[in-house]
């Protein structure tokens, strides 16, 4: 593909003071590229982050063709980093593969990427917990009202400075509700795939789950209702018996960046690791669970202090953040701060 063109503003916005909350503020740029048969994906542009015109007709707006991507840039003293976002853009085109959208060009958007975040550096936070927010995601643009995989697609990379997920606190333990009603994904179905309709599936289940006063909703498997898949927005962990245990990934859970990097990170820091079935009534009955806790891109490492399945209600470490959890939250969080040393080469600098 060719040069990236550049649009500019005439005025920036005003920067956040004070707290940032996750999602809402937007930068000021964002980037675009159009997909048609013809041309392939083509009309590379980092222009003004303003709203977009779409047919009424659009596919994404009736057949739900969308997949998107998350992923951080955080600041390291002058430096700024990526975390990791080779392997967004490759889960990307694996999610683009399972709804038959055309696949994009990972090198090419790893660099779109760096130039946009170079442009935007000013909005990258400096406070403790807080980032740069990434959302790529592509969206099925051509007018038409039949079923088929559009022709016309449209990719974009919008950037949002973030805090804590949960509130002002990134280690708050969280409540957790087993939901035993509706289930998240099927084998064979979309679950392993960063699909939006996975996101729009969930709401009921997780609507209600906030009304009780829980923070999360915790999927078990479609079929029998009975093993540990994911959290709303997070993988799970389990410190079993001083063992850091996973549901193993099976094609209905998301295989979580964080996820991937928390098994390397425990492994290096001499815990032991497994990835296995883990069914709902071992960790309700089993004394020896001493921690519970969710990863992901978005709360980095959320501690789950309570969790709810039917009519029981089990506590997990008092409630509290438990030392294993304290651990890898620091360790993880110092190498994306590059207050450590980076062993795996996750931080890419922009240059
Ligand atoms: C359903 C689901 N599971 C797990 C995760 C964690 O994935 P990652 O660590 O790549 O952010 C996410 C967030 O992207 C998610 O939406």
């Amino acid at each position: 593909m060719s040069d990236i063109k550049v649009i500019e503003r005439e005025e920036l916005k005003e920067k956040p003071q004070g707290p940032i909350g996750f999602g809402q503020l937007f930068t000021d740029y964002m980037f675009t590229m159009d997909y048609n048969k013809e041309e392939g994906w083509h009309n590379a542009v980092i222009m003004p982050y303003q709203n977009i015109e779409i047919s009424p007709a659009a596919q994404v707006l009736h057949y739900g063709q969308a997949v998107f991507e998350g992923m951080k840039a955080y600041r390291q003293g002058d430096d700024i980093i990526l975390f990791r976002p080779d392997e967004n853009f490759k889960r990307m085109n694996k999610s683009n593969a399972r709804l038959n959208i055309p696949e994009v060009d990972g090198e090419f958007l790893l660099d779109a990427l760096q130039q946009l975040v170079r442009l935007e550096q000013d909005w990258i936070p400096s406070g403790q917990g807080e980032s740069l927010y990434i959302r790529p995601f592509v969206i099925a643009t051509e007018p038409y009202l039949g079923v088929h995989a559009a022709t016309e697609y449209k990719f974009m990379i919008i950037l949002s400075p973030v805090g804590a997920y949960y509130g002002d606190d990134q280690l708050m333990a969280t409540r957790i509700y087993v939901e035993d009603e509706y289930v998240r994904a099927v084998r064979g179905g979309v679950g392993f795939a960063k699909v939006a309709g996975n996101y729009a599936a969930s709401l009921a289940a997780q609507t209600r789950a906030s009304e009780l006063g829980y923070h999360q909703v915790l999927w078990l498997d479609g079929v029998e209702q009975r093993y540990i898949e994911e959290v709303g927005s997070m993988n799970i962990f389990f410190v079993i018996n001083g063992k850091v245990v996973t549901p193993e990934l099976n094609g209905s859970i998301l295989p979580g960046i964080t996820r991937k990097s928390i098994l390397q990170l425990a492994e290096y820091l001499g815990y032991e690791v497994e990835e296995r079935r883990i069914a709902i009534e071992e960790i309700l009955s089993s004394e020896y669970v001493s921690e519970i806790f969710g990863t992901g891109t978005a709360a980095v490492i959320s501690p789950v202090g309570s969790i709810r399945y039917k009519d029981q209600e089990v506590v997990i470490n008092d409630g509290v953040t438990g030392p294993v959890t304290q651990r890898l939250y620091d360790e993880y969080t110092a190498i994306q701060e590059g207050k450590k040393e980076d062993p795996f080469n996750w931080c890419l600098k922009i240059k």
